[in-house]
């Protein structure tokens, strides 16, 4: 039987800027999503990359008094240092300034225009720089851009335009009859109401008088692409369209990440821009809420941006990634505050995880020398914890394979609340005092232990290196895949009896509240 396949994408980053938390959020989450489907058997490719092209970069070059081409590569470094940084496991980074890709955008261009769905028109409208748009009067707040708080400047020029509107009624029809295309719900409904209105058609060029760092037109030498018409398309250019073969086994399963700020371009242009080149479109679109820091949006005049490297420098990439998928129901806004990070570092990590592993671990070298006890779980089914472990895992799966990344993990540790009760219940220690309650202390001893191999698979995707050093704590050979699959993992009774495990080093220390970095 073929394997089931699965393609996740993050935007491509605008390279105006260093990294912040918000693409460190995205780019875990369908991190974390594709080592989980990973785990439930599916094929998968991971998709990440720079945005290089347009107004914005070549305004941020300047102010460095660097050319364009300088500037991307120092700032595309950054990403790509980062990503191994986090734990990122992508199988491709993609850079719009790539030959590769540059072709494919012209091919795409070449299409629709062929088809005749690109005409070239005069246009009088107003233009954000920010945004790289033209806007109509009633999108602006009191005559300013929404998102830059400026007037946008009156332009007139001629230019290329892509004909939306006659896609509207088919994208329409397309989002309602699949479900989940627009996940979650709210942003289906946030499309759908954009689309009541009628589609202006977008204007796809740039005239080289006023931008040349993009990519010319396949059919005008006088015209740019437009950044976004350029930016969506690395995602077939990326996977080799028209005839590269990750294109035929992945491009069904094409699932894009994104924030709630870009879904217009992602939930409108691309899909009409796929249909019209007459490319099967993706499949769905994961739409994530906004970290705001401290209370605030994240700017640079407040100076709350937040760096994921200051952060993982100092409290370590699973406890980061633990906290960003723990604390951020997918698709709402969530508030990142130190404080908060460090009450789940020492409550749900170093307390209720950390405490189990070394307490369980403890006891198993003092009642048998370390020594995993052989026991038959028939004898004492009341103390068998294979049905939680099981409940666990499915709750698990539903959570995850729906993106709700905060309840599967609140599934892990609900189950881990749920062995530190038994323990509290079952108190080894009083059977250790008890010669004739050994085969009993060996059940209960074992099936912690067996509890403790479950947990730690379980939080591969989160946190791939505390899920290894739990495992190897237990003296369990971690697969060359690095993870155990959600089937394999079920099976109760895995351990070796018999080996020896010695005393672990602490998972997660303690977070001393006063010392935070840079205090
Ligand atoms: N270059 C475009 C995307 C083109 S994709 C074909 C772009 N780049 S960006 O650098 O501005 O990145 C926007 C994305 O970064 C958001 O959609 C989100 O994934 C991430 N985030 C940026 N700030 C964020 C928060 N404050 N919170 C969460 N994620 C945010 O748009």
């Amino acid at each position: 039987m073929e394997a089931k396949t699965q393609f996740f994408s993050t935007p491509i980053y605008y390279v105006n800027a260093k990294p912040h938390l918000g693409h460190a959020y995205t780019t875990i989450a369908a991190d974390v999503a594709t080592r989980f489907k990973q785990m439930d058997g599916y094929d998968t490719y991971f998709l990440t990359g720079t945005d290089e092209h347009g107004d914005k970069i070549v305004q941020a070059a300047e102010k460095q008094s660097q050319s364009p081409a300088q500037y991307v590569e120092k700032i595309s470094r950054l990403f790509q240092d980062l990503w191994p940084r986090l734990n990122i496991n992508n199988n491709q980074f993609i850079r719009t300034t790539q030959p590769g890709h540059i072709r494919v955008v012209e091919l795409l261009l070449t299409r629709i225009h062929d088809r005749g769905d690109i005409y070239f028109s005069s246009y009088d409208g107003l233009y954000c720089f920010g945004c790289e748009r033209f806007y109509q009067e009633r999108e602006l707040i009191d005559g300013k851009c929404p998102d830059h708080g400026v007037a946008p400047s009156p332009i007139k020029e001629s230019n290329y335009f892509f004909k939306m509107s006659q896609y509207q009624d088919w994208l329409i029809d397309h989002i309602k009859t699949h479900p989940g295309f627009i996940h979650p719900r709210q942003y289906e409904t946030e499309i759908l109401s954009f689309l009541k209105e009628p589609l202006e058609d977008l204007c796809i060029s740039r005239p080289k008088s006023r931008l040349t760092w993009g990519i010319t037109l396949p059919f005008d030498p006088d015209y740019v692409t437009y950044v976004w018409f350029d930016a969506l398309t690395n995602y077939i250019s990326a996977l080799g369209y028209p005839d590269g073969p990750l294109f035929e086994k992945f491009w069904p399963s094409a699932r894009h990440f994104v924030a709630k700020d870009i879904i217009k371009p992602h939930g409108i242009y691309w899909p009409i821009m796929l249909k019209a080149a007459g490319i099967d479109i993706y499949n769905g679109l994961n739409v994530h809420g906004f970290w705001n820091v401290s209370g605030s949006k994240m700017s640079k005049s407040i100076g709350n941006v937040t760096d994921p490297v200051q952060v993982t420098d100092h409290y370590g990439v699973d406890a980061f990634r633990y906290f960003l998928m723990r604390e951020m129901v997918f698709g709402l806004d969530a508030n990142f505050t130190e404080d908060v990070l460090v009450s789940r570092i020492n409550s749900d990590l170093a307390n209720d995880l950390g405490n189990l592993f070394s307490r369980v671990l403890s006891m198993n070298l003092k009642y048998f020398k370390g020594i995993v006890p052989d026991t038959d779980p028939v004898e004492f089914p009341d103390l068998c914890l294979e049905t939680e472990a099981k409940e666990t895992i499915g709750h698990f799966r539903d959570a995850m394979a729906g993106y709700e990344f905060h309840k599967g993990l609140e599934a892990v540790w609900q189950f881990i609340s749920c062995m530190n009760k038994y323990i509290d219940t079952q108190e080894p220690w009083r059977l250790a005092k008890d010669p004739e309650a050994q085969p009993k202390l060996s059940a209960v001893i074992r099936n912690l232990l067996e509890g403790l191999r479950t947990v730690a698979c379980l939080i591969y995707p989160v946190m791939p290196e505390t899920s290894k050093k739990m495992l190897e704590g237990l003296t369990i050979s971690v697969p060359e895949a690095g993870f155990y699959g959600l089937e394999q993992m079920a099976r109760w009774m895995q351990m070796p009896a018999g080996t020896c495990l010695e005393k672990p080093d602490s998972l997660f220390p303690r977070v001393d509240v006063g010392k935070k970095p840079g205090q």
